[in-house]
């Protein structure tokens, strides 16, 4: 059977990764959540002191790239792949709020990038993968045959955020949320390198009044018409 590459781009919190893991199951694909790499090299950055409310070492950082590896570990209980930051499961820190504070000055760097692009590349060479993330169907894979741009209000994806974190026990305000979503959004926008855009052949979702199964079937009818 024919495979195809999916790249799913988006906003934060517009339910990319729900939604491209699901369709990778479905299908029997890959899912890389270029995210989650982001966020560890912004862990590394932060462990090693590179990085703090303050002060952002951009250029130790980028020396230290090279010691810097990553890998995705698939753990069947959960039904997809964990990120590890050299050799340590770092799923549950790389999800904090602190992180998300600093991930988008991370993600500027362009060395940082090409990094990561060269990686996502790698990992998707054979087909058979579903990719989020903010640069996907632009700079990671212009080819891929099929492209989502997922979108939704502010409000309704601080909310969501807002839920998740609280369901995991971090205790923030709602209005700090939105205030991360809303500085993210405008520095992934705003960035020189690779800003998030739509690709021109991008099919856009916005999922403020969809339910899960309404995109998760808008997007098995779009793959389908594809193979
Ligand atoms: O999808 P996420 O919220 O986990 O992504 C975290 C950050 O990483 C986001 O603010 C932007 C950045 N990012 C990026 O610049 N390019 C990607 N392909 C994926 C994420």
């Amino acid at each position: 059977m024919k495979k195809i590459t999916i790249a799913i781009d988006g906003f934060s919190s517009t339910g990319k990764s729900t939604l491209a893991k699901q369709v990778a199951k479905k299908l029997g694909y890959v899912y890389v959540d270029t995210g989650a790499m982001y966020r560890a090299v912004t862990l590394f950055a932060m462990q090693n002191n590179l990085i703090d409310a303050f002060e952002f070492d951009k250029e130790q950082l980028i020396k230290r790239l090279p010691e810097i590896n990553l890998k995705f570990q698939f753990n069947s209980q959960l039904g997809f792949a964990e990120m590890y930051l050299n050799d340590i499961n770092v799923e549950k820190q790389i999800r904090t709020l602190e992180v998300s504070n600093f991930v988008s000055q991370v993600a500027e760097v362009s060395e940082v990038r090409a990094m990561l692009v060269k990686q996502q590349q790698q990992m998707g060479k054979d087909k058979g993968v579903v990719m989020d993330g903010r640069d996907i169907g632009t700079v990671v894979f212009p080819d891929a045959e099929l492209k989502i741009f997922m979108n939704a209000s502010p409000d309704v994806r601080a909310q969501r955020r807002f839920d998740e974190l609280s369901e995991k026990g971090q205790l923030v305000s709602y209005d700090r949320v939105l205030e991360n979503v809303l500085q993210r959004d405008y520095i992934d926008t705003h960035r020189e390198d690779s800003p998030l855009v739509k690709a021109d052949d991008a099919v856009e979702i916005d999922n403020s009044e969809l339910t899960r199964e309404a995109q998760f079937q808008k997007v098995l009818q779009l793959v389908e018409a594809k193979l």
